[in-house]
C-alpha cells in the first residue's frame, strides 16, 4: 500500500473543521430554520447531528484511515478485500464515485453563494448599512454579470490554493481566523438580540411548534430538510471525511477526533441562527410584515447590516459588517478547497490524472455550471424550475436531500454488512488498544438505526410515507 503523508492531530481537526464550518452553517442553517418552522427544524437537526452525524463522521473517517485512500479506491479496495465481486464490487466503487460527483456539483452552486457574500464585502463599504434591505439583495443576485464575476473570482482563488497545494497553509490561518469568526458571531448575536422585538425570533427558534412544520410543508418535509442539512453542514455522505481520514496516521485516535467537529459546527450554526432570525423578527415587528415571509436566502445580508447599524451606528457598524462578510468568505474557502480535494483525488487516484491538470480541469467544469446557476437567478433562466425551485436551488435539493442520504445510507450498510462492524471497530480502537465506550452502540447504529432513520426520513420527505 502506497504510504501517505499524514496530518498531525491538530492538522486533521483543523482541516475537518474547516471543511465542515462554512456557508452551510452561517448562511444555509438560518435560512432553512427560518423556512422550516424554526424550533421544530432545530430540534430535528440537533437529534440528527447526535444520532446520525457523529456516528457517520466516525464511520467515514474510519474507512478512510483504514484504506489510506480517497472514497472511490477506499470502497473498492475494502469491498474487494471482503470478497465482493462483479456487480457488487462495481456498486461499491460507484458509491465512492457519487461522492466525488456530489462534491463537484456542490462546488458549482456553493461558489455562487460565496460570490454573493464576497459581493457584500464590497457592498457594505459602498451602501449605507441601514439601506441594505431585501430588495438590494434581490437586485444584487439577479443581475447578469456581477454575481458571475464574484463567483468566478471566488472559484479562481479556491483553484489557485488547490493547485499550489497550500490548503494546509490556508487551514493554519483558520487557527486564528475561526475563533475570530466565532467572537464576531457572538458580538453580532448580542446586537441582534438587543433589538426591540427580537424576542419573538428567539421564541420562533427555541419553541418547537408542530403547526409551523405543517405550514412549512409537512413534518416529513421538515425532518428531511433537517437531515439533509445535517449531512451538508458536516460534509457527510460524499466521501469528504473518508478523504480526510485517509490522511490520518494509524496511531491517531479516531473516536475522540470525531466529537469536536460536530460540536463546533453545531455551535456556529446556532450562533448564526441567533444573529439572523431575531433581527428579522425585530425589523418585522416595526414594519408589520409577517417575519416568516422574510426568511429567505438574503436573510444574512439583511439582518447583519440592520442589527450592526442599530448597535454601533454607521461607521463602526460598517467595519464589523465588512470583517464579518470577509470571515464568512474565508470559512467558505476552507470548505471549497476541501471539496476540490475530494473531486481531484478521484481523478488523480482512479483516472491517474496529474494533480495540476485535475484541479484546473475541475475548476473549468465548475465555472461553466456555476455560470448557469448564477443565471438561474436572473430573468434569463429563472423560468426553468423543478418542483418550484430554480436550477441552483434544485441542485442543492438534489444533493442534500437525495444524493447525501443515499451516500450515507449505503455507507452504513457497507460498514454494517460488507466490511462488518467488528472490523471497523478494530480500526477505531487501533486493534483493541484504544478505548471506544460505545462500540456496541456503533455496531447497531450502523446496521439498523441509521439506515432506518435515513430511509424513513427520506421516504416521508418525498411524500411516500405520511405521518
Ligand atoms: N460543510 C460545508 C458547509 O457547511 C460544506 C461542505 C464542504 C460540504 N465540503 C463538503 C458539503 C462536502 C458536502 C460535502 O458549508
Amino acid at each position: 500500500m502506497e504510504k501517505r503523508e499524514h496530518f498531525s492531530k491538530l492538522g486533521h481537526v483543523l482541516v475537518a473543521a474547516g471543511s465542515a464550518v462554512g456557508l452551510g452553517n452561517i448562511w444555509k442553517f438560518p435560512t432553512l430554520a427560518g423556512q422550516n418552522g424554526g424550533g421544530i427544524f432545530i430540534l430535528f437537526y440537533l437529534f440528527f447531528v447526535l444520532v446520525v452525524g457523529v456516528p457517520l463522521i466516525l464511520g467515514e473517517s474510519t474507512i478512510g484511515r483504514y484504506a489510506q485512500k480517497g472514497p472511490v479506491d477506499a470502497y473498492h479496495n475494502i469491498a474487494a478485500e471482503c470478497g465482493q465481486k462483479g456487480f457488487s464490487l462495481k456498486f461499491w466503487t460507484f458509491l465512492g464515485f457519487t461522492g466525488a460527483f456530489a462534491n463537484f456539483i456542490i462546488l458549482c452552486y456553493y461558489s455562487v453563494i460565496a460570490g454573493w457574500i464576497l459581493q457584500y464585502c464590497i457592498k457594505v463599504l459602498l451602501v449605507p448599512l441601514n439601506e441594505m434591505d431585501m430588495a438590494l439583495f434581490g437586485a444584487s443576485i439577479s443581475s447578469y454579470v456581477t454575481p458571475i464575476v464574484y463567483a468566478l473570482v471566488f472559484l479562481a482563488v479556491t483553484i489557485y490554493i488547490d493547485v499550489k497545494g497550500i490548503t494546509a497553509g490556508v487551514e493554519k490561518c483558520s487557527k486564528f481566523l475561526m475563533p475570530l469568526l466565532i467572537v464576531l458571531l457572538i458580538v453580532c448575536a448580542v446586537c441582534s438580540l438587543s433589538l426591540p422585538g427580537s424576542i419573538e425570533g428567539v421564541k420562533y427558534m427555541l419553541i418547537p411548534n408542530t403547526n409551523n412544520a405543517v405550514n412549512a410543508g409537512s413534518m416529513g418535509y421538515v425532518a428531511l430538510a433537517a437531515l439533509g442539512q445535517c449531512f451538508f453542514s458536516l460534509s457527510l455522505g460524499t466521501g469528504q471525511m473518508i478523504t480526510l481520514g485517509s490522511y490520518l496516521g494509524k496511531d491517531s485516535k479516531l473516536a475522540s477526533q470525531s466529537y469536536g467537529i460536530p460540536a463546533v459546527d453545531t455551535g456556529v450554526a446556532l450562533l448564526a441562527g441567533f444573529v439572523t432570525l431575531p433581527a428579522v423578527f425585530a425589523v418585522a415587528s416595526v414594519t408589520g410584515i409577517d417575519p416568516t415571509s422574510q426568511t429567505g436566502p438574503g436573510m444574512l445580508m439583511y439582518a447583519l447590516p440592520q442589527s450592526l447599524y442599530a448597535a454601533f451606528g454607521s461607521t463602526f457598524g460598517t467595519i464589523i459588517a465588512f470583517l464579518m462578510f470577509l470571515l464568512v468568505c474565508f470559512a467558505a474557502l476552507t470548505s471549497t478547497t476541501s471539496m476540490v480535494t475530494v473531486t481531484a483525488s478521484y481523478l488523480e487516484e482512479y483516472k491517474h490524472v496529474e494533480h495540476r491538470k485535475a484541479t484546473i480541469g475541475i475548476g473549468l467544469g465548475v465555472a461553466v455550471v456555476s455560470v448557469i446557476c448564477s443565471l438561474s437567478n436572473t430573468p434569463l433562466l429563472d423560468s426553468i424550475t423543478f418542483g418550484g425551485m430554480n436550477i441552483q436551488d434544485s441542485l442543492d435539493w438534489f444533493i442534500s436531500n437525495l444524493l447525501m442520504p443515499f451516500g450515507a445510507f449505503f455507507m452504513c450498510v457497507f460498514i454494517g454488512y460488507i466490511w462488518k462492524a467488528q472490523n471497523a471497530i478494530k480500526e477505531i480502537t487501533n486493534d483493541g488498544t484504544v478505548k471506544f465506550s460505545w462500540a456496541t452502540g456503533f455496531k447497531w447504529i450502523m446496521m439498523v438505526v441509521d439506515p432506518l432513520i435515513i430511509l424513513v426520513v427520506f421516504l416521508s420527505g418525498i411524500g411516500i410515507l405520511k405521518f
